[in-house]
Parts: structure tokens; C-alpha cells; sequence
């Protein structure tokens, strides 16, 4: 028997709605037919109870503290497997066996370069330009050198799409560093890891060979892992709503990247590191702590909060034992800023303010740490989120452009402004 839910309007008339059931996790209620009905729209600022969509790529359990991509745990993709296994899942729905792997990983390694003429693009912009608003402008760019396969209904299109993006991103990224530092671009070897090589064109220089670290390497390879994908958080549903309208690949990522920036979602790890410094010492913590209780004094705990974990955000556990095995291997087991981060964890997590509100750390609290510890500067944190976040945001896309039940995204609104009034002349206003 269809399960259903129905609505009793304040006129006493009774509506019925389909309820829908996924594979794990929340049912949804079919509103689609609600405004037709009753000539109402439902109110959801933030979206905290809307399901945008129906998808199988990343389920959230968030208070159970659960993240599964394609249904495997990410505690064991992250441990088994490396970025581009995840990023071949994430676009297939299955993890890749040998051959289809290797396969998969030589076409990305032969896609990693980009036109000679995108070099133009940088010297546009100021040395000290951020990397995020390099990184919008370039990868919105794309789309002019790719005119044969902009064709979204095409699946060909969309799959060579996906490819140029998750291959150039590093290289485009790794382009944004060395502008801002004054050095020269470095080429992609196609000798070399994904990993490896976006390590090299970061730190090589051409004056020595650049010596591959490969306990940093996968370590980086696992900040890419666990920042693959996140359901429908804010920057990927900016990529599905500008995909929605039918506009080119390229264009949508750029979008998302633009979303993904603010210090709310994924430019967090930056402000994280910034909030870490500017606290300075343990002794300061509790100073800290009362002005973030303070609401009038703006100040939050960055890292800290998630819309959908109420529990421990698996990707921080994943995150803070890299920060430790990274650290490690560089001899700075000591260091002041993972000593100060894990200090402030333990305050936050006695004390009541955080415990009632469920804020606990998330992926950006301690991926600044290891990102700095990698010589990654924070202002390419962000950056290095949006190429990890790519793979999910092509994902996304491309699920959304196949599903039958695809419309352009056109949300309503309830209208608070002016009723009807007449244009009075400038005389009489
Ligand atoms: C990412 O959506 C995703 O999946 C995102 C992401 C992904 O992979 O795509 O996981 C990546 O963006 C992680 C989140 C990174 N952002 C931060 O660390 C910034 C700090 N966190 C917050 O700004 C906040 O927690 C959000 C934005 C993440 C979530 O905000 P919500 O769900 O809208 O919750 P809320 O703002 O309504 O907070 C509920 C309460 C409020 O207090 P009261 O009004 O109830 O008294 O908790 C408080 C908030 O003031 N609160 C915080 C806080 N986060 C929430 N107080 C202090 N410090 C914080 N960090």
C-alpha cells in the first residue's frame, strides 16, 4: 500500500501527499502537487527540511555521524583506496577492479594540461590576487577553449567534460600558487601519481629535482578523499541549480567554486587557521570561548557545526589522525597549532554551549593544520577544497542532467514587500 501524508488546511480541507521511501535514511513527503492544490507554497529558508532532489551518490547520517559514498563507508575508502578510485566511484557507482582503473587513470593523467593561451588568463590578475577568485575566473573560462562538447544532452560530452575538469583542476590550482608567489608554472609529468604530480607543480621550482614525499602524498590524496563529495550541501546545490538551466559544465563548477569560498562552508578551513592563530596560546582559550558565547560579539568557532552532523563528523576523526601522521613524519609532533586546536577541542566538548547546540568539529577544523604542515598556504585551502570537491560536484551534475524528473530549479517565494501603488510624479513624491 503507497504511504501518504496528509495536510489539513486551516479551512478544514484535507490534502493527501505521496510519502516517498529512499534506501536508508529520512522519507520525504511529494509536495510537488501542493501549490496546485491549495495555492500554497511550503516555507523552508535554509532548506533544513527540503529534499532538492533524489540521489545515490553520498548519504549522511548525521547523527549517527555516518558518511557513505556510493554506500561504502568513508573510514574504508579513505584507508583502501586512493582519490581517483573514489573519484571513478563516485562517477560510476561502482569501485573500479584493476583494468578499469588503470584505464580511467591514464586518461585523466593525459588530460592534466591545459591550453597554453589559459597562461594568458592569470597576468590579468594582481600577484596578491586570493587564489579562489583566480580559480573562479579560470575554470569559468574553460568553456571558451571546449566549443566541440558543450552539448549537455550529449553523454559523450558530459563524460570528456568530467575528465578535462577532474584532470586540469590541479594543474590550474597548482598555476594559481605559483602566480601568486612569483614563480614559474610547472608542468604536469605524466610519469606521476594525481597526488604527486599536483604536489610537484605546487613546491617544484626549476632550479633542483623536486623529491616526491609519498608519506605527504597520501596524505594529501586523503584531504581529497574525505572532501570528495557531501550530498547536497550549499556549493553543490549551486552546481545543480546552474545545471538546471542547462548551462555548460565549466560554468557550473565555477559557480560552485564561488559558493564553496565563503567562510560559512568550505573557506571554514582558512578561517579556522586564522581563528587558531589570532587565539594564539591555551591560556587565551577561555577568553576565546566567552566572546563566541557572546552573540553580539560575531564571533563563532570555526571548524566547529555542521547543518547535518549533530554528532562527530567522520571526516575530522579521518582528518585529525592524518594531522598527527603528517606531522609526525616532519618532526613537528609538537606543533603549537595542533596542540592549540586539540585543547580548544577539548574545551568545546565539555562544555554545555557546544554540547546543547551539537557542534562538534567537521572536515574544516583540523584540515587547515595538515594543509599548513603540507607547505599548502591558507589561502589555497580553499582551493584545494574546490579541486577535491570537483569529482562530487560532476557527480551531482551529471546525475541531475540524466534524472527523467529534471526541471530548471525555480524556487517561490512568500512576498513581504509593497502592495500595488501608482508611480506619482517627482514633484509629488
Ligand atoms: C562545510 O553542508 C555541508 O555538507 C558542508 C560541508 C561539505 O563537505 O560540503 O560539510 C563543508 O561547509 C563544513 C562547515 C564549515 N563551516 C564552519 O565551520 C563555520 C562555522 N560553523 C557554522 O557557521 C555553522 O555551524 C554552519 C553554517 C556550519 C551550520 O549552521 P546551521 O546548521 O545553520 O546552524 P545554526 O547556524 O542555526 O546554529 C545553531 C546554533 C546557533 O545558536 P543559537 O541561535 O541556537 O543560540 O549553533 C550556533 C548558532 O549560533 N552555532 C555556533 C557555531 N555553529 C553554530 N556557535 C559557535 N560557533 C559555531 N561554529
Amino acid at each position: 500500500m503507497d504511504k501518504k501524508a496528509t495536510l489539513t488546511l486551516a479551512d478544514g480541507k484535507s490534502l493527501d501527499f505521496p510519502v516517498l521511501t529512499g534506501t536508508i535514511g529520512p522519507e520525504v513527503i511529494d509536495i510537488r502537487t501542493l501549490y496546485g492544490k491549495s495555492g500554497m507554497f511550503t516555507y523552508d529558508p535554509g532548506f533544513l527540511s527540503t529534499a532538492s532532489c533524489n540521489s545515490s551518490i553520498t548519504y549522511i547520517d548525521g547523527d549517527a555521524g555516518v558518511l557513505l559514498y556510493r554506500g561504502y563507508p568513508i573510514e574504508q575508502l579513505a584507508k583502501h583506496c586512493d582519490f581517483l578510485e573514489t573519484c571513478y566511484l563516485l562517477l560510476n557507482g561502482e569501485l573500479p577492479n584493476a583494468s578499469q582503473k588503470g584505464e580511467f587513470v591514464s586518461t585523466v593523467t593525459r588530460h592534466t594540461m591545459v591550453h597554453d593561451q589559459l597562461t594568458r588568463f592569470f597576468t590579468g590578475f594582481r600577484r596578491d590576487a586570493h587564489p579562489m577568485a583566480v580559480l573562479v575566473g579560470v575554470v569559468g573560462a574553460l568553456s571558451a577553449f571546449y566549443h566541440d562538447s558543450l552539448d549537455i544532452n550529449n553523454p559523450e560530452h558530459r563524460k570528456i567534460s568530467a575528465f578535462r575538469l577532474i584532470a586540469k583542476l590541479p594543474t590550474i590550482v597548482a598555476m594559481a600558487y605559483k602566480y601568486n608567489t612569483g614563480q614559474p608554472f610547472v608542468y604536469p609529468r605524466n610519469d606521476l601519481s594525481y597526488s604527486a604530480n599536483f604536489m610537484r607543480m605546487m613546491f617544484a621550482v626549476p632550479a633542483e629535482e623536486y623529491k616526491v614525499n609519498d608519506v605527504l602524498v597520501r596524505a594529501l590524496d586523503r584531504i581529497l578523499i574525505l572532501h570528495a563529495d557531501h550530498e547536497q550541501n550549499a556549493s553543490t546545490s549551486t552546481v545543480r541549480l546552474s545545471g538546471s538551466s542547462g548551462a555548460n559544465p565549466f560554468a557550473c563548477i565555477a559557480a560552485g567554486i564561488a559558493c564553496l569560498w565563503g567562510p560559512a562552508h568550505g573557506g571554514a578551513n582558512e578561517a579556522a587557521l586564522n581563528m587558531l592563530e589570532e587565539i594564539g596560546d591555551a591560556s587565551k582559550i577561555p577568553e576565546f570561548i566567552k566572546q563566541v558565547k557572546d552573540k553580539n560579539s560575531g564571533a563563532k568557532l570555526m571548524g566547529f557545526g555542521h547543518r547535518v552532523y549533530k554528532n562527530y563528523d567522520p571526516r575530522a576523526k579521518l582528518m585529525r589522525e592524518t594531522c598527527y601522521e603528517v606531522l609526525n613524519e616532519l618532526g613537528l609532533e609538537n606543533d603549537r597549532l595542533f596542540k592549540l586546536a586539540m585543547a580548544l577541542e577539548k574545551v568545546a566538548l565539555e562544555d554545555d554551549y557546544f554540547v546543547s547546540r551539537k557542534l562538534y568539529p567537521n572536515v574544516d577544523f583540523y584540515s587547515g593544520i595538515v594543509q599548513r604542515a603540507l607547505g599548502i598556504p591558507v589561502s589555497m585551502f580553499t582551493c584545494i577544497f574546490s579541486l577535491a570537491r570537483t569529482v562530487g560536484w560532476i557527480a551531482q551534475w551529471n546525475e541531475m542532467i540524466s534524472d527523467p524528473e529534471q526541471k530548471i530549479g525555480r524556487p517561490r517565494q512568500l512576498y513581504k514587500g509593497a502592495a500595488r501603488r501608482e508611480v506619482q510624479p517627482i514633484d509629488k513624491r
